[in-house]
């Protein structure tokens, strides 16, 4: 099962935070995890505080927090502007009428406007929704409406994709640009910043317990559902920010991820600041020029990003990569899909490190398997459970299987960063906890002998493209809007560079005749209403779907079936 294992290797300055798994994972204690933060004595709670002002008050306001690069624009922002900017902001959004326990929506590129807006929502006890920079109209009203959204925070250039016409609940639109830029009916939060003094501003101290954020996800069935975390998520996101993304004094981390995915939100902002580290953020889309420039002109020593990206940088060629100076780097690390053995080797061998993957979810609000940079990597495995998580492989009947046999993968649940719910859902929440005291997270799983896992897919429809997850249901559902499909079949098609790709199997309407501009027009359409990552790359035109006979549901597993597997 495994390929060739990779010992450790690093600098001896860089000597791992965790050094010996074994002997952590046997004395390990979350409670000992929070004396690291300062309301284990002080008894005030809130992530923001922890991510910026604790940096402050410690002595460290001149320290970069966050370096933004885009093209050859830069800007950088202490941890002392960091604090400044998300209390004006904070008291910006108070003063008109956001409050604790409100969602607020964040729908920006990523940009110093995103990662602050963030971080003021949770400094106002409020939750932030981030999403993703390309919904389109659909997306974003299909989630505004599940949770009766009262305000989102955006751009002149985003906001037109607010369907402001179906979201009566939709109170107050918040521009972060001037007022010249804004339409009728929006609000410039620049210039309220402007006008607005930090003074008096004091953080909103919550509980451990109160939401912290929302993160919209697909799942295999129904429209995408709002997945709530808890504040105490930070003592699990902080030690995996300590011990798996290695994070120490001098790092420079660059985690490629945009904050409406939750590894955007979660190990690009929240783990790297409560660490203390500096941020890196590419404003533009991948490139693997402008990719390896960011790590050049920023120095990333430390680097979190997706097997897509890996394999996108892989087939860029060696003599782009020849191009940049990348001695920097010190840790890589991987998230989202299946990692193959030969994109680690490729690290190996051109940028002289190992890619270190990890699984987790975003219900499960961090890192839960894990390759420690101390510890050997089995290439084709995500690793082994973090301390102080325990995973079995169970059987259909919720038994923990002996290593080697394929089953669910399932955590004992509870662990710090689990889902606070789901919004409005208990049924969904409740569908995780079908076997008393597991999480069962709907991936099939190995273990070795060692404790390493492997993944072997999923046991439901989901569909997981470049690391990004899409719900089979919301692109039938657009699908059928259009008027030339009957009936509509999606599932994720393997592909060598994605993973895997969204693929439809439509039947036609009658009066509609198969052509190449039809099957345009109908990936156009998905495209320009839900999102680009969601547009099927390939349609199929079929004369019937398969069925179940009794309640005539699609079979998209025998449609999958059909699909030969591209290696
Ligand atoms: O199927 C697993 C896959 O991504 C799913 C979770 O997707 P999402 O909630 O969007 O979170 C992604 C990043 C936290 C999982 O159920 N997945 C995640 N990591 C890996 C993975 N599949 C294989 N290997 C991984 N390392």
């Amino acid at each position: 099962m495994s390929n060739r294992s990779l010992a450790p290797s690093f600098q001896p300055r860089n000597k791992p935070n965790l050094q010996n798994y074994d002997q952590a994972r046997s004395s390990f204690s979350w409670q000992q995890v929070e004396k690291q933060f300062t309301w284990s004595e002080t008894g005030k709670v809130n992530m923001a505080h922890e991510c910026i002002d604790r940096h402050v008050e410690d002595g460290f306001g001149g320290k970069t927090a966050l370096h933004y690069i885009n093209g050859e624009y830069e800007e950088r922002w202490t941890f002392d502007e960091l604090k400044r900017q998300t209390d004006r902001v904070a008291a910006a959004l108070h003063s008109k009428g956001v409050r604790r326990g409100d969602i607020v929506f964040i729908f920006l590129p990523k940009n110093a406007d995103c990662y602050i807006a963030m971080l003021a929502v949770v400094k106002l006890g409020a939750i932030a929704g981030p999403l993703f920079e390309a919904f389109m109209e659909e997306a974003v009203r299909d989630r505004i409406q599940d949770c009766a959204g009262r305000f989102i925070i955006t751009d002149p250039d985003l906001a037109v994709r607010i369907p402001r016409d179906d979201l009566p609940s939709l109170e107050k639109v918040f521009i972060t640009a001037s007022a010249e830029r804004c339409r009728s009916g929006e609000i410039s939060l620049a210039e309220l910043v402007e006008q607005t003094t930090d003074n008096g501003f004091s953080t909103e101290w919550v509980d451990l317990e109160d939401p912290l954020n929302i993160h919209y996800t697909s799942g295999s069935t129904g429209k995408p559902k709002g997945i709530i975390h808890a504040h105490r998520a930070m003592i699990h996101q902080y030690q995996t920010g300590h011990w798996v993304l290695d994070l120490k004094e001098d790092d420079v981390y660059w985690c490629t991820a945009h904050p409406g995915w939750v590894t955007g939100t979660v190990y690009a902002i929240f783990a790297p600041w409560l660490n203390r580290a500096t941020i890196v953020v590419n404003g533009g889309r991948f490139d693997a020029d402008s990719w390896y420039a960011t790590i050049e002109r920023a120095k990333v020593t430390v680097w979190y990003s997706a097997p897509t990206a890996f394999r996108m940088l892989k087939s860029a060629g060696d003599g782009v990569l020849a191009r940049y100076e990348l001695g920097s780097l010190r840790h890589i690390l991987s998230v989202g899909e299946p990692l193959n053995p030969e994109v680690i080797y490729w690290g190996s061998e051109q940028l002289g490190l190992r890619i270190h993957d990890t699984w987790w979810m975003t219900e499960t609000g961090a890192q839960l398997i894990v390759n420690l940079p101390s510890e050997i990597i089995k290439p084709g495995s995500m690793g082994r459970p973090f301390p102080g998580i325990t995973v079995s492989i169970l059987n259909d009947q919720g038994e923990v299987l002996p290593n080697g046999e394929i089953g669910h993968l399932a955590i004992r649940a509870p662990w710090p960063g689990i889902m606070r719910e789901v919004w409005q859902n208990e049924a969904k929440y409740n569908s995780y906890f079908q076997f008393d005291g597991w999480y069962l997270s709907g991936d099939l799983a190995i273990q070795d002998e060692d404790g390493y896992i492997f993944f072997q897919g999923r046991s439901d429809d989901m569909i997981n493209s470049s690391g990004e997850r899409i719900g089979p249901f919301e692109v039938e559902s657009k699908l059928l809007e259009h008027a030339a499909v009957a009936e509509a079949g999606v599932i994720g098609k393997p592909d060598a560079l994605r993973g895997e790709i969204v693929k439809a199997f439509i039947v036609l309407n009658s009066g509609y005749a198969h052509s190449p501009e039809l099957i345009e027009d109908i990936r156009l359409f998905v495209r320009s209403k839900l999102s680009a990552h969601a547009a099927p790359r390939e349609i199929e035109v079929i004369e019937e779907l398969p069925k179940t006979k009794i309640s005539g549901k699609i079979l998209r597993r025998e449609l999958k079936s059909r699909e030969p597997i591209e290696q």
